[in-house]
């Protein structure tokens, strides 16, 4: 099979940050009418990995599948397009679309009409992208974070084509609206508010990736809240990899805060957003949160390192001082704050003192929860050009040590809600107990109890008996 290029990524160009005018452009389909023929039953099956950019991205590809008649299926073998839609932020979660992709291979034996298509994160690295290549001849369709609106588009060239197409532009990015979606949830609903990111962290492919930090236009993202509370929506997220940057590179003059504060106006019962970076979280941005009921009082703020050497090699932008002086004032201005964090393990060259800064730092804060990574080095990005002296074993070491520490204060934190009554939003069946419902408190805290299934998507009482390190056991409270 051929190969049709139409744009191939490049780093260096995915780098550039020079033009600051994002160009906003209405999504636009030109096969529209030759898909619904295509598309007549037909099936597809996506499956998604990373982060929540990456899931609210799946939920758009949805939309637009199903816009032409696409049905959604769980079993790949009966589909006629298969979507990999995948993560680079570290090498594991790399190797497991490899993976993947071995196992879906043969169908294209089966099917000589079948789309197999790789999108993502990792097809923007021009070197991934070659091994993707040489190992898979059966995948007939490339395309990137920024061609996701062409979807359907890029469908009808394979279909209708005898060739593979690859079609990843490493530009700086558009925003895209009038897109559909066809939601994972209906009561719960990420909202995107900001996409890429300028921080280029030193450790970080996402800046590459998904290109540099452009807002969504005020009034846009209103509209889609405003649809959200009308379709009765109990819980919505605002999404960005630094929501906190919201506006900069607008001349609205409207920044986070304001996004926050409007929406919490609207009365959606629950708001939350993620993630935050401690760079610019503005006290404006703190009081918001602190006045209103329906914002939940709870911020993921990633540290990454306790160390002011290990987090200026890098390029964080904070110190050690700046990011406790901030905890203190959100634990001052919002009682009952539930904060949760990052942290890298095992950065090039971290010494056991500076991991010894990460613990003591973890034991000052108290987080009520973390996500915890061991440096993976990825290549384009500064720090993997750095040589490392530190052993995988050490970092392996550092990294139980650093949960166990971590442990100690969610285990009290769990404690602490025993005996208390506190609102679950209600998600579904519990996944390790079919007799059981679990949901959320507003605080993030997992909650199983035992209830009817008519209860899901709804907002109830629960009054807490017993906790686990990382979930609690309740009974329903009647009002
Ligand atoms: N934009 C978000 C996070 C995006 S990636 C933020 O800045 O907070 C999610 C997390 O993955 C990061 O916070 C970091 O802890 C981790 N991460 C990113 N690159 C990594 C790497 N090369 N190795 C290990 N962990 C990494
Ligand atoms: Fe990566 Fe840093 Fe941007 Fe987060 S802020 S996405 S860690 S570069
Ligand atoms: Fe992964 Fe891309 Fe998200 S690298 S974490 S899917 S932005």
């Amino acid at each position: 099979m051929k190969t049709k290029i139409i744009n191939y990524p490049d780093l260096v160009a995915a780098r550039n940050r020079e033009v600051h005018d994002t160009v906003f452009l209405d999504a636009k389909t030109n096969h529209f009418t030759e898909m619904e023929l295509i598309a007549k039953d037909k099936n597809y099956y996506i499956h998604t990995y990373g982060c929540q950019a990456n899931i609210r991205d799946e939920e758009t590809m949805r939309g637009m599948l199903e816009s032409v008649g696409y049905r959604k299926v769980d079993d790949p073998s009966i589909a006629d397009v298969i979507i990999i839609n995948t993560c680079a932020v570290r090498e594991n979660a790399e190797d497991k679309v490899y993976g993947e992709i071995g196992n879906l291979k043969k169908y294209r034996k089966s099917n000589k009409k079948l789309v197999l298509g790789i999108c993502g994160c990792m097809v923007e690295q021009p070197e991934i992208l070659q091994i993707l290549q040489d190992k898979f001849s059966e995948v007939n369709l490339y395309f990137g974070t920024h061609e996701i609106d062409q979807l359907l588009d890029l469908i009808y060239e394979v279909y209708t084509n005898d060739y593979r197409l690859i079609s990843i532009k490493s530009k700086q990015g558009e925003v895209i609206e009038k897109l559909p979606a066809s939601r994972n949830n209906e009561f719960k609903a990420y909202v995107n508010i900001i996409y890429g990111c300028n921080k280029f962290c030193t450790y970080c492919i996402v800046p590459y990736t998904r290109g540099k930090e452009r807002s969504r236009k005020f009034s846009d993202i209103m509209d889609e809240v405003r649809e959200l509370k009308k379709a009765n929506y109990q819980e919505i997220t605002f999404l960005g990899q630094n929501v906190n940057a919201y506006g900069k590179d607008l001349d609205e003059g409207f920044d986070f805060a304001d996004v926050l504060e409007e929406a919490a106006k609207m009365g959606i019962p629950r708001i939350r957003f993620t993630t935050s970076h401690p760079w610019d979280f503005s006290s404006k941005m703190i009081e918001i949160i602190a006045k209103y009921d329906n914002i939940m009082k709870c911020i993921h703020l990633p540290v990454q390192s306790g160390s002011n050497e290990v987090l200026r090699l890098m390029g964080r932008r904070y110190t050690r001082e700046h990011y406790l002086n901030l905890v203190k004032e959100m634990r001052r201005k919002i009682p009952g704050l539930s904060l949760s964090t990052d942290i890298i393990v095992g950065f090039p060259n971290e010494t056991e003192e500076q991991f010894k800064e990460t613990l003591s730092l973890v034991d000052e804060v108290k987080y009520e929860s973390a996500f915890t990574f061991i440096y993976s080095p990825r290549r384009g990005t500064p720090a993997a050009k750095i040589t490392d002296n530190v052993s995988y074993s050490d970092k392996s070491r550092r990294f139980k040590e650093l949960v166990k520490h971590l442990e100690v204060n969610i285990e009290k934190d769990s404690n602490s809600y025993i005996g208390n009554t506190y609102k679950v939003l209600v998600d579904g069946v519990s996944k390790t107990d079919s007799s059981m419902l679990s949901g959320y408190t507003e605080s993030n805290k997992l909650v199983h109890f035992k209830g009817d299934i008519n209860l899901v998507g709804k907002i109830v009482k629960v009054k807490i008996n017993e906790s686990h390190t990382y979930s609690l056991l309740g009974e329903l409270v009647n009002e």
